[in-house]
């Protein structure tokens, strides 16, 4: 199983995204200002997979802390959640995990400085393993949506490479497939970043699992061909009401899956439920650097000098474009979503 994120020798061991499908680069994080750098710059990317990383970054820069009293100690390991916490605006599982790993801290307060670092790298590589084990039993539960035979559409990549391994959309499929459905998968290209092209095939690639590659605008005409069956997404924010936050183009696939009576479900995990959202209209949407819509993965300019650009990262699903939420208790129409979530 490919595996992003790892704690390796005292160090945060990234497989580096952006060097993907063409090498298989890894990055060996020593310093907790690099891990916030490689969020930013999508070398690790992916709701769970960012926060993940995060919590090591905390782990790593804890390390550093020369500090001897728990409360120097904690000033420091808040400095770094700070700066962890500016990489990304809307993947809440980010915050979720800079969250755990506070409350790690204020949990062993009595515990001498040495045993907080070890605390602190202890939960990091437990938040990793949780989000495996979640990612699975997500994929045991929405595989009893699929049939054999089926085509299934994603969006950018939920898969192994944007959780700690398995996947949350793409473990959806990995289940299926394992249980001898024999689907297939179609991926759309999700520009401009381009995470369909270039992640989702190669991650699907090395399963063996069949994937075609579309353009993102082909959707709607193969839906109405009649070759999807069902869509499957990941999500960056689950807002209360089960509006989703997803990457940009994902609320088209929603409307054209609605028209031509295809099921749109949602693939997410506890952490990526936003308890203090109330709706999917207060979730910030990210922007990036206009580079990435002019030039084709910064290579290639495709747009005149000086042309107006717009290039927001995201966009939101309303809750009545969603058939079901897939989570690691269950499926959930949306509006169950908070019930089976969020009360014990
Ligand atoms: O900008 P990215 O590549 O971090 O966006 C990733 C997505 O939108 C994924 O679909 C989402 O994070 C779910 S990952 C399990």
């Amino acid at each position: 199983m490919i595996s992003p994120i790892e704690w390796k020798d005292g160090c945060v061991r990234l497989l580096d995204q952006q060097a993907l499908p063409h090498s298989v680069t890894f990055l060996d994080c020593d310093d907790y200002r690099v891990v916030a750098q490689a969020i930013k710059d999508l070398r690790v990317r992916g709701a769970p997979a960012i926060g993940i990383t995060a919590a090591m970054g905390v782990a790593l820069g804890a390390q550093t802390i020369k500090e001897k009293t728990f409360d120097a100690f904690s000033n420091g390991v808040l400095e770094i959640c700070d700066h962890l916490a500016a990489t990304r605006p809307t993947a809440v599982n980010l915050f979720w995990a800079l969250n755990q790993m506070k409350a790690v801290l204020n949990a062993h307060r009595d515990s001498s400085v040495v045993d907080l670092k070890a605390y602190l790298v202890a939960e990091a590589c437990r938040i990793l393993e949780e989000d495996v084990a979640m990612n699975r039993a997500i994929g045991r539960h929405g595989a009893t949506l699929l049939a054999k035979g089926q085509t299934v559409m994603t969006h950018c990549n939920a898969g192994s490479l944007a959780t700690g391994g398995y996947g949350t959309a793409l473990g959806v499929v990995r289940a299926a497939w394992d249980e001898g459905k024999k689907i297939s998968v179609i991926a759309g290209e999700t520009r401009p970043v381009l995470q369909g092209a270039r992640l989702t095939v190669w991650e699907l690639q090395q399963d063996k699992i069949p994937v075609t590659l579309i353009t993102d605008n082909m959707a709607g005409a193969l839906m109405r061909k009649g070759c999807i069956q069902v869509c499957v997404v990941g999500a960056d924010r689950v807002a209360t009401n089960g509006d989703v936050v997803n990457k940009i183009g994902t609320y088209s696939l929603a409307v054209l899956a609605r028209a031509h009576g295809v099921p749109f479900y949602v693939a997410a995990p506890r952490s990526t439920i936003d308890p203090a959202m109330p709706d999917g209209d207060g979730i910030p949407i990210e922007e990036r650097d206009i580079g990435e819509v002019a030039n084709v993965l910064g290579m290639t300019r495709i747009t005149p000098e000086h042309t107006e650009i717009y290039n927001p990262a995201f966009d939101m699903t309303p809750a009545e474009l969603i058939t079901g939420i897939i989570t690691e208790r269950g499926i959930f129409r949306p509006n169950d979503l908070a019930r089976g979530m969020l009360e014990c």
